[in-house]
């Protein structure tokens, strides 16, 4: 029950949440540490990953988002292929399966009504199922062959910040412990990367400021907002539009930035927002081109980029850390930025109109 959690000298649940993350961070590599300093992970687990020919993912909304990157990392790291699905879509609409899926199923709440469908029908097909939640003992928990723990708290806002960014760092160790169980050589070291990434994330919760002036200059009257990416860019730069939509009700859309001269540019007008995100060493120089794109067109630019392959103009750069978990630090000026946005506004940050923190209905 919210009641149960103290906001303390938060306005918002939301903003407390944000806050949280680089405890979260530390918080999943305490608990998925042994005394050795090597991943501990239940042996179920990695068995069962290691014994999918591929993965399904999953989940909705804000989860949905992190099976996005979850797809990336595990194909990166372990070399499983992974297919992410939205669960409202694949419940009535089921790709053809491959002969030893895995499903795993990302669920902040353990208890959306979509993914509990598909669950139930992938059981009755016989399919494997690991369930990675914040609620141990949820409905999809409890029904799941097994589980994953986020270990991020409470999560009471709407809006889903801390879960999406633990549900990343869990998947990301579990990628590791199915490559290193299958003999592959791993540089990696998610334990110690993770361990930068919260420390990353402390620069943007100490220094609010700048995502504050940002939100007032570029959305206190826009009806509209483009959040551009590429790669795992593109990903964050949904869920930077989602954030946006839930709690300011701004228009936003996160687009994959080649892809924008194939019909959305149209939109593109005088002093239309346009967030670009560039921290992927293969592609941010092609999003800077696409940038120039959308200011020859009269976009208002904000670029956010990480060390290393920053330019002068930059409004963000984030720190640098590896490659594989740029998400889990660049959605957090998005998240501040919106949460902004929403305050200026007026609107209702934690508790967004025609919203609801879990759906359990379909
Ligand atoms: C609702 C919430 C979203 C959340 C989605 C999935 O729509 O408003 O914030 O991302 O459900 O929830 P889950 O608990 O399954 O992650």
């Amino acid at each position: 029950d919210a009641g149960d959690i103290e906001k303390g000298t938060y306005p918002h649940y939301m903003l407390k949440e944000i806050d949280e993350q680089p405890f979260v961070i530390r918080n999943i590599i305490t608990k998925y540490k042994d005394d050795n300093e090597n991943i501990k992970l239940d042996e179920n687990v990695r068995q069962a990953v290691l014994g999918a020919d591929r993965i399904y993912i999953i989940a909705a909304g804000t989860s949905y988002h992190a099976g996005l990157v979850g797809k990336e990392l595990i194909e990166k790291i372990a070399g499983i292929p992974v297919e992410t699905h939205i669960a409202s879509e694949f419940l009535y609409n089921m790709p053809l399966l491959s002969q030893k899926p895995l499903f795993i199923f990302i669920s902040q709440s353990g208890e959306t009504a979509d993914s509990r469908g598909v669950l139930v029908n992938v059981k009755k097909l016989g399919h494997s199922t690991l369930t990675i939640t914040n609620v141990p003992g949820s409905t999809l928990s409890r029904e799941a062959d097994y589980t994953l723990h986020t270990y991020a708290g409470p999560e009471i806002a709407v809006a889903s910040t801390k879960a999406y960014t633990a549900q990343m760092a869990v998947l990301a160790i579990m990628a590791v412990d199915a490559a290193r169980a299958s003999g592959m050589e791993m540089n990696f070291d998610p334990l110690q990367e993770l361990g930068i990434v919260a420390n990353a994330m402390e620069i943007f919760t100490e220094q609010k400021d700048v995502l504050e002036q940002i939100a007032r200059d570029y959305l206190s009257v826009s009806r509209n907002c483009f959040f551009i990416g590429r790669a795992a860019d593109y990903h964050v730069c949904m869920e930077g539009a989602l954030k946006l939509k839930e709690i300011s009700y701004i228009q936003a859309e996160g687009f994959a930035g080649g892809e924008l001269k194939h019909g959305t540019i149209a939109l593109i007008e005088e002093g239309t927002p346009v967030i670009g995100l560039a921290t992927q060493e293969k592609v941010h120089l092609n999003l800077r081109g696409n940038m120039k794109e959308v200011v020859a067109r009269g976009a208002n630019p904000c670029m956010i980029s990480m060390e290393g392959f920053q330019e002068d103009d930059d409004n963000i750069v984030i720190p640098k850390v590896h490659d594989y978990l740029t998400p889990l630090v660049s959605v957090l000026p998005l998240q501040l930025i919106s949460y902004y946005a929403a305050l200026h506004r007026g609107c209702d940050v934690d508790k967004p109109r025609n919203l609801a923190k879990s759906v359990t209905v379909e």
